[in-house]
């Protein structure tokens, strides 16, 4: 195993262990090091240049390096390989990806307008804007001595005797919270339903003076951007907006280059981390 450098210009280094004849871009992404790579580690792009300053690196000389630039130490990770101990400088540029990374607040009056045109002209086309989410309060008999009914029974007819449908489906998620909530709030609770007219879904139950907010929430994954949008679904109102750079742009710029990656051992899994957990 070879000691592996990575040096910042505003940061600390990170150090890591790789086996003989590993790719450098590899390590550095098993490692988090953030270096843009938009082909992907086909040579093709340029863009994955680190400054060798310390050990032996086995580098390709391609054309995206000049004479000058290789005898100053700079290589491209993707055609180097680990052969010895190694520091490399990862510069600032290199790093870029991570200031795409920053989320955005997508509430400028501009934006709010785009979104507030564009559900009038929505409502003016005739398209009503609605969704069969709901609050209820539910009120409910305390058990004594001579009423002993278990408390999900108790529930499901209180929701029977409001609504006057018959079939009430209850997910394990709100039978575990159910008996607490109850008796935290005197069994008068507030639960949030999807209610059409044979069936009722109880999404989640809480004490009736509890303030609950219904949000929904759409994520567009565009190659560069991820935006999302939090919405309260019983007025329509945005509750919060952002947006992001998709981690997923170290593994190339392109839908082509994400393809090329995911087809690589592991490389579903490094794509889907980076969307998920880092984006
Ligand atoms: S040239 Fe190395 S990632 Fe594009």
């Amino acid at each position: 195993m070879h000691k592996v450098t990575f040096k910042f210009e505003n940061s600390e280094d990170i150090i890591v262990f790789a086996a003989f004849g590993e790719s450098l871009l590899e390590v550095a992404r098993k490692t988090n090091v953030a270096i843009d790579a938009p082909c992907s580690g086909n040579a093709s792009c340029g863009k994955c240049r680190v400054k060798l300053v310390g050990g032996e690196l086995e580098s390709k000389k391609t054309r995206h390096i000049t004479d000058e630039d290789y005898a100053d130490g700079w290589r491209l990770a993707c055609v180097s390989a680990i052969n010895a101990d190694v520091e490399v400088l990862v510069p600032d540029i290199a790093s870029a990806y991570r200031s795409r990374m920053k989320v955005a607040d997508l509430s400028s009056p501009e934006e709010l307008k785009i979104f507030s045109d564009a559900k009038e002209q929505i409502l003016e086309a005739g398209i009503e804007l609605k969704n069969t989410l709901e609050i209820l309060n539910i009120s409910m008999d305390q058990p004594n001595l001579d009423d002993t009914m278990p408390d999900n029974e108790r529930f499901t007819r209180a929701i029977k005797a409001l609504t006057g449908i018959e079939r009430i489906r209850v997910p394990y998620s709100v039978l575990k919270k159910l008996p607490d909530v109850l008796r935290e709030s005197g069994f008068r609770v507030k639960i949030i339903v999807r209610k059409i007219e044979t069936d009722i879904f109880v999404y989640d139950v809480f004490p009736e003076t509890e303030e609950v907010i219904v949000g929904g929430i759409a994520i567009d994954i565009g190659t560069t951007t991820v935006s999302a949008i939090l919405i309260n679904m019983l007025d329509g109102s945005i509750l919060a907006k952002g947006s992001s750079g998709n981690g997923q742009i170290r593994y190339g710029a392109d839908v082509i280059n994400r393809i090329i990656e995911s087809a690589k051992p592991g490389g579903k899994d490094r794509l889907q981390k980076a969307v998920i957990d880092e984006t």
